[in-house]
């Protein structure tokens, strides 16, 4: 608090205002078309729009595809498009160029990473570590393919991931962030222990890409999937992207061989022969409007370093941290997100009484969070659109709940 002023309120206030005035980042609210008077806190589930992909997209539909019709495959770029958007986000996850495609959901991609990895695991090994508190749809898929390739899934907390890690572990599969709790696994270490129990590393990057440096090729990461639809804003639905380390892309045996990742697509033979590359990773048809939306999302990357970003987001977290301590009387929330950066994504977990019901309230007084079962309110912090008098609003509102 401030020497002149007794209120909490206007204390943070004034220094909201002063961290979003130093902010070099704050001008790139401009890059996104925000609703005014809604403080936005769930770009962790839906990332906001930015502002060139409404012209963009209705350039598509309406010269590309209702002018150029069948000719746009080739003369508006659509056939490349998955590889051509994959090195689009390549530099936010750490990757040189070849090494990301873009296309189906995530979790196609984790099916076609976990049965593809365990293929590429040496023979004779038995398990397929899998998150204990993973998001539920790795579970499933995990399940699903450890029966095709003759795995069995043992569940890890990542605490314990390294230790688990043995010579019968053929593949592990761990989020980066957990969707809960918003807690950053240590990814180089955990990957550095699969590569010495000889494991192929699986990482899914959803609630990080786009939020904290990955460096998928510097920490030797086997094979990757994350959503566009959170950080990277690429709208609802938009497809998704699988890694490949460029050392693993020959052998990578892809169990959805589409057309679209054959080495001549139309030679239209019957047999199948894996194109080179991570054009492997593609199976059919792209969703040509969904990508083409995300590739004019990812403008909003322009000049924009993962670094910068991330410094902001734990100065965010920080200061919304703060701003709870503050507002909120003790003891009726509880953050389970962890205190330490090097534990911390970009979104900040409350555990309360009545979540439903307070997020509920705080979404109708226009501060735009989530819930998750049972008990845990999400505050997600894009730091390209987020500022700090955001964060001290929407503690300030969950204040004005609780009081
Ligand atoms: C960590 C994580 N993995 C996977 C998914 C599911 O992705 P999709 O719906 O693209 O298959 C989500 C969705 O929110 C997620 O948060």
């Amino acid at each position: 608090m401030s020497e002149t002023s007794t209120d909490p309120g206007t204390d943070l206030r004034d220094r909201a205002a002063a961290l979003d005035a130093a902010d070099e980042l704050a001008k790139l609210r401009e890059r996104f078309t925000l609703p005014d008077g809604v403080v936005y806190l769930d770009g962790n589930s839906l990332g906001a729009l930015p502002a060139g992909v409404a012209a963009t997209t209705a350039d598509v539909v309406a010269r590309q595809w209702g002018e150029l019709l069948i000719r746009s495959w080739e003369e508006s770029g659509w056939w490349t498009a998955p590889e051509r958007i994959g090195d689009k986000i390549a530099p936010l996850v750490g990757a040189a160029p070849g090494q990301v495609v873009v296309g189906d959901s995530t979790s196609v991609n984790l099916f076609k990473a976990l049965v593809g990895g365990a293929r590429l695991a040496a023979p004779g090994r038995t398990k397929l570590l899998v998150d204990s508190a993973t998001f539920p749809t790795d579970g499933y898929i995990a399940r699903s393919a450890a029966r095709l390739a003759g795995l069995t899934v043992v569940p890890v907390d990542p605490s314990r991931a390294a230790e688990a890690m043995d010579a019968d572990t053929a593949v592990v599969l761990l989020n980066h962030v957990d969707y809960r709790s918003g807690r950053l696994h240590d990814l180089p270490a955990l990957t550095a222990a699969a590569r010495a129990a000889g494991a192929v590393v699986v990482w899914d990057l959803c609630h990080s890409a786009g939020a904290l440096p990955v460096g998928l090729d510097e920490h030797g990461v086997d094979l990757a999937v994350g959503c566009t639809y959170k950080y990277l804003n690429g709208g609802p639905g938009a497809p998704a992207y699988l890694y490949i380390a460029a050392r693993h892309q020959d052998a990578f045996d892809s169990p959805l061989p589409g057309w679209n990742g054959h080495a001549d697509p139309f030679a239209m033979t019957p047999d199948y022969e894996a194109a080179r590359g991570a054009t492997r990773g593609r199976v059919g048809t792209p969703d040509i409007l969904s990508m083409l939306a995300l590739e004019s999302a990812l403008d909003a990357w322009d000049g924009v370093a993962v670094e910068a970003v991330r410094a902001k987001s734990l100065a965010l977290t920080d200061f919304f941290l703060a701003c709870v301590a503050a507002y909120v009387p003790q003891g009726l929330v509880e953050s389970v997100t962890p205190a330490e950066h090097e534990h911390r994504g970009s979104q900040v977990s409350l555990r309360c009484e009545n979540a439903r019901e307070v997020m509920g309230e705080l979404i109708a007084r226009g501060v735009i969070g989530d819930f998750r079962a049972p008990d845990v309110l999400r505050f997600g912090f894009t730091p390209l659109y987020v500022g700090f008098a955001d964060a001290e609003r929407a503690a300030r509102t969950l204040g004005h709940i609780f009081g």
